[in-house]
């Protein structure tokens, strides 16, 4: 019989299963040297590794003292080297080794003895003649995969292991030269993989024995088979009187119209699981008969199928799988774009479509769908969420439904559920807040995960079964309400906006058992140790608590545990704050204005405010004072009535005089006999550069007429009043001062005048006041005057 099965390889995969893999622990050393090129293994690795990767180099020989010292290694991977041969004591030192790579080298034979321990033993790829050497496997009895290749393989070498429980046997068929029939049917394995299956004249041998020696079978890299050879009867005869349950195909590409025979085969065996990774469709696809009765199968799984045909009636290839009669249907990463609703009621329990292209039309008003329990839309472009709520709701039987990672919005429209879905996965939908209103009323989990969900709405309905709520990576500032979710357990908001949770949220959310508030930006201030002291009484319910708890601000206690953060209450209770800052300040201010009040501070500002001016104005006119100079003998005139004049003369003159050089023209010392009072009062005036008033009641009332009629036709009634003093001896109430005196009533509304304080402690700035305003140094050839005024009233 010819060859059903030809090889043009145009990748090779060398997969292996995923058990294949050895388990990392926490606490392993790993020392991972591959792609490194070296020729040795590297000396002085460290003693404690556990775990040794020297894949891909160029290692071609082995020492027994390579690996002598490392006492601990557990995992050894030697892969795709160049490694011709073992030196019998080479492992004998490695008592833990329990995972070891071989696969890959060319190695032409094995005379070491391997560790005891020994589970995972993969020797394939290499260049052995023949699988003698397996009876030094003999006492490996813990081997549960074992990983086999030559040139001939025969029945004698593999009976063995045979005694072996085997859990998968991997043998690589590339270079085979002989296979000796019935040799793999002594095997005692759960599951055998086959790869590489070329054009070999034993090949059909090694396929019929293959599905009788377990019921669990992979087969991979097949290569491309060529359209039109008579293979589906070969394939009956192999498929029928099998024991085979489980079939894997890995790395195949098969015309359209051959693949649908070889199902149609299958789907009538043993079968219960048909897995389909890496497939490429050729040629042409045909709208083909499918028989779905007599059949055994439950579940199909197609992953990365690659379609290369152009033009074809989708609905054909749509049809063949929506009216499967199973179970379990996968399609993944496949370009799906489309898929038909069953044209009778289907018996699809769980459908996995995730990785495709499917939109909003998949499934819409389907009738057919009852029986469907898990609905995986993963990664598609789903686009409307109410389309996807209407989608199920006459899937009366989906408890679950996986549409995360879908372009996914929600505008407001009708949503209708699945009568009893229980379990919702919208991670990574970019929804926004407003997806609560479109939750089904008795959803039990949600997961909202990495949206754009900024608070859960208060006018949410609600969800009263909700026991498990997801809202990691989002944007919420707080909590939500949990009156809103009376049945919620557990809740995660890791990876928000909350600067801390609020204190109310808390308390609504007292019947959670679980919460992750974990790497939120938290504010340590006051409002942050509510949250500190709510965790304290429930420890265990934060997940994540401490490590994920950190301060974001202020900025000095950035990356500050919250376990680790302590604020005095002090700062944060208004009972205990108000008395110690509030009310020293209010004392403060209390005390600031007794004592201005006590001591007439603002009186004693208005003075030196008045003496700094006088200052400035004296220095800013020194010229016009030049001039002056000359025109007058006196400094001051000084007017007063009787009354006052025991103030004039005790306190006011003696002050005046102290002052050096200062001259005054006084009533009595410089009176002229015979001049009348008022030419007297004109004649010291135009002598003196500053005239000097002292004012009381009496004076208003009995001398001011004298200068008023001085006013009254001199100059400087018009002009300012700078050479004018006036000295306010007493407080003169407006109504004393008649009302004729207009000028006055001008002057002591401007209060222009120096008011002589009554507390001898503002005395000197009185003083200072005054001589300021005299402040002016008159020549000393100046002659000095006579003349006096009579200060007696008229
Ligand atoms: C079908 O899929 C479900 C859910 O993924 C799984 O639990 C079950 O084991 C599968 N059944 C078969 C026959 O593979």
């Amino acid at each position: 019989m010819a060859a059903i099965f030809f090889l043009t390889l145009a990748t090779v995969f060398i997969q292996a299963p995923c058990d294949a893999h050895p388990v990392l622990k926490s606490d392993d050393v790993i020392g991972n040297f591959s792609y490194k090129s070296l020729t040795k293994v590297p000396p002085n690795l460290s003693p404690n590794t556990t775990i040794l990767d020297l894949s891909h180099n160029n290692i071609k020989k082995l020492d027994a003292t390579d690996f002598g010292y490392l006492l601990d290694l557990k995992v050894l991977i030697l892969s795709h080297n160049q490694i011709t041969e073992l030196v019998s004591k080479v492992f004998s030192s490695n008592f833990y080794l329990e995972y070891l790579d071989l696969s890959n080298n060319r190695l032409e034979n094995i005379s070491c003895t391997f560790p005891s321990r020994l589970r995972h033993l993969d020797i394939s790829s290499n260049n052995f003649t023949s699988l003698s050497f397996c009876r030094g496997f003999a006492n490996l009895l813990g081997l549960e995969y074992l990983g086999l290749g030559a040139a001939n393989i025969l029945k004698l070498d593999l009976e063995s292991v045979s005694h072996l429980p085997l859990q998968q046997v991997f043998i690589d068929l590339k270079g085979l030269y002989k296979y000796e029939n019935s040799s793999l049917l002594v095997l005692n394995t759960n599951r055998l993989h086959l790869s590489t299956i070329s054009d070999h004249k034993d090949i059909f041998s090694v396929l019929f024995d293959a599905v009788n020696t377990t019921k669990f079978l992979e087969l991979s890299n097949f290569g491309k088979w060529e359209r039109g050879k008579h293979y589906d009867d070969y394939v009956s005869t192999i498929v029928s009187n099998s024991q085979l349950t489980h079939l894997t195909l890995r790395n195949l590409g098969v015309p359209w119209i051959d693949f649908i025979r070889i199902l149609q085969k299958l789907w009538q065996s043993s079968l219960e699981s048909l897995h389909v990774h890496n497939f490429t469709v050729q040629d042409v696809i045909l709208k083909a008969p499918f028989d779905y009765t007599n059949t055994s199968m439950k579940e199909l799984l197609f992953d990365h199928v690659a379609v290369e045909v152009f033009l074809f009636s989708q609905k054909d290839l749509y049809r063949l799988f929506s009216e499967m009669n199973i179970k379990n249907l996968t399609i993944t990463n496949s370009n799906l774009l489309y898929m038909l609703c069953p044209s009778k009621p289907s018996t699809l329990e769980h459908i996995d479509f995730s990785n495709n292209a499917l939109t909003d039309d998949i499934f819409q008003n389907c009738l057919t769908l009852t029986k469907l329990k898990t609905l995986k839309l993963s990664v598609n472009k789903l686009q409307s969420l109410s389309q996807v709520s209407l989608m199920t709701e006459r899937m009366t039987s989906l408890q679950y439904l996986d549409v995360s990672q879908n372009p996914l919005n929600y505008a407001g429209k009708d949503c209708r559920w699945s009568p009893i879905i229980g379990r919702l996965n919208m991670e990574s939908c970019s929804l926004s807040s407003s997806v609560f209103q479109c939750l089904p009323k008795n959803i039990k989990t949600v997961n909202l995960r990495r949206n754009d969900i900024s608070n859960v709405p208060l006018d949410t309905t609600n969800l009263t079964n909700l026991e498990d709520l997801d809202l990691g990576y989002n944007r919420l500032s707080d909590l939500p309400d949990c009156t809103l979710f009376p049945s919620l357990t557990t809740i995660n908001v890791e990876y928000n906006q909350l600067p801390y949770p609020s204190p109310e949220s808390l308390k609504n959310c007292s019947g959670l058992k679980q919460i992750n508030i974990g790497n939120n930006p938290f504010h340590c201030y006051c409002g942050i140790k509510k949250f500190i002291s709510e965790k304290s009484r429930s420890p265990g319910k934060f997940i994540g608590w401490p490590d994920d708890y950190v301060c974001e601000r202020p900025d000095e206690l950035k990356g500050v545990k919250l376990e680790d953060f302590y604020l005095p209450e002090m700062y944060c209770n208004v009972f205990i704050m108000v008395p110690i800052i509030v009310v020293p300040i209010i004392v403060g201010v209390f005390l600031i204005f007794a004592l201005c009040k006590h001591f007439d501070v603002p009186w004693f500002v208005k003075m030196v405010w008045k003496w700094v001016r006088t200052k400035q104005r004296t220095r800013s006119s020194k010229n016009g004072y030049q001039e002056l100079r000359r025109d007058f003998a006196f400094h001051a005139f000084i007017s007063y009535s009787e009354n006052d004049a025991s103030w004039v003369k005790n306190i006011l003159l003696p002050s005046i005089q102290s002052m050096k050089d200062i001259r005054i023209c006084q009533h009595e010392r410089n009176f002229t006999p015979g001049k009348s009072i008022v030419e007297n009062i004109i004649n010291c005036i135009d002598n003196s550069y500053k005239s000097i008033f002292v004012l009381s009641p009496h004076f208003v009332q009995s001398e001011w007429c004298h200068y008023e009629l001085y006013f009254a036709h001199h100059k400087l009634y018009s002009e300012n009043t700078d050479n004018l003093i006036l000295i306010l001896l007493e407080p003169i109430p407006q109504y004393l001062i008649p009302s004729r005196y207009f000028k006055l009533k001008a002057l002591m509304k401007q209060r222009t005048y120096l008011e002589w304080p009554k507390e001898k402690s503002k005395h000197t700035l009185f003083w200072a006041n005054l001589r300021a305003a005299i402040s002016i140094s008159l020549s000393e050839s100046e002659q000095e005057s006579s003349v006096s005024v009579p200060s007696e009233s008229s």
